[in-house]
C-alpha cells in the first residue's frame, strides 16, 4: 500500500492535474486505487464524476475530505482495501495538506520553472521538516510541470539545481511539459492514455513520472 500525497502550498502549479493522471493509470494497470480529494473546491472529485457519468472504465474511486482531522481519520480506515491513495492536498497550508502530510509514503511536489515558484518551495520545505520532527519516513520529491516544450537539458539543470537549497526535497527528473494533452484530458476526468487523439509524448513523460515515484 502506498500513500502518495501531491502538494505544494502554492496554488495552480498541477497538483489536481498530477494526482487525478497518476489515479486513473495506477487503476489502469490494475491496481486499487483511491484517490482523495483534498480540496474544497473539490476539482478531482468533479472531474471523476465526469468520468463516471461517461461510464469510463476503470471507474476510479474518489473522496472529498478537506477537513484534516477527517482526512486522516477516513485514510487510515479505508487504507488497507487499497493498493493506492493518491491526495490532492489542495493549495495554501491547509489541514488536509498537513494530515496527508502526516500519513503520506511520499509527499510529490509539482513546481513551475520560474524562480518565484522556486522561492514557494520554501513554504513546503518548512512544513515537511515540521513532519519529519515527529515522524520518519516521509519521502519527498520535486518534479518540474508546465514546462516549456524544447530545451529538454537546461530546464532540468536550472530545476535541480533550484531544488539543491533545499535538502529536504529530492529533485525527480522526470518533467511534465506544458501541454494541451494533460489539461484537455484532465477536464474530461480522462488519462492522456484515453483520450481519442494521443499525444505520444504527454504518456511518455506521465509514464516516466509515475515510474520513478512508485
Ligand atoms: N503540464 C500541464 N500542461 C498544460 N496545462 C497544465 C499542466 N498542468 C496543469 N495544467 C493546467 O494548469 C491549471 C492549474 O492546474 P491544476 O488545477 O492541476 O493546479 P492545482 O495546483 O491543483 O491548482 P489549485 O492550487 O488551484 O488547486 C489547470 O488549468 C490545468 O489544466
Ligand atoms: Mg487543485
Amino acid at each position: 500500500m502506498t500513500i502518495v500525497v501531491v502538494g505544494n502550498t502554492k496554488g495552480g502549479v498541477g497538483k489536481t492535474t498530477t494526482a487525478e493522471l497518476i489515479a486513473i493509470e495506477r487503476a489502469r494497470a490494475g491496481r486499487r486505487v483511491l484517490l482523495v480529494d483534498g480540496d474544497r473546491q473539490a476539482t478531482a472529485q468533479k472531474a471523476i464524476a465526469i468520468r463516471a457519468e461517461a461510464g469510463v472504465l476503470p471507474a476510479i474511486a474518489c473522496a472529498t475530505y478537506f477537513d484534516g482531522p477527517v482526512l486522516r481519520s477516513q485514510v487510515l480506515t479505508q487504507k488497507d482495501l487499497y493498493d493506492d491513495i493518491i491526495i490532492d492536498a489542495g493549495g495554501r497550508d491547509s489541514t488536509a495538506l498537513r494530515a496527508a502530510m502526516s500519513l503520506a509514503d511520499v509527499l510529490l511536489i509539482p513546481f513551475e520553472p520560474r524562480s518565484f515558484e522556486v522561492w514557494a518551495l520554501e513554504d513546503i520545505a518548512a512544513l515537511v521538516d515540521e513532519v519529519r520532527s515527529v515522524r520518519d519516513g516521509l519521502r519527498v520529491y520535486a518534479f518540474l510541470n508546465k514546462a516549456e516544450p524544447g530545451v529538454l537539458s537546461t530546464d532540468n539543470r536550472d530545476a535541480a539545481a533550484a531544488v539543491a537549497d533545499f535538502p529536504q526535497i529530492e529533485y525527480l527528473p522526470k518533467i511534465l511539459r506544458r501541454r494541451k494533452a494533460y489539461s484537455n484530458a484532465v477536464g474530461a476526468g480522462l488519462s492522456v492514455s484515453e483520450v481519442k487523439v494521443k499525444d505520444p509524448k504527454a504518456i511518455a513523460e506521465l509514464k516516466a513520472l509515475i515510474a520513478a515515484v512508485f
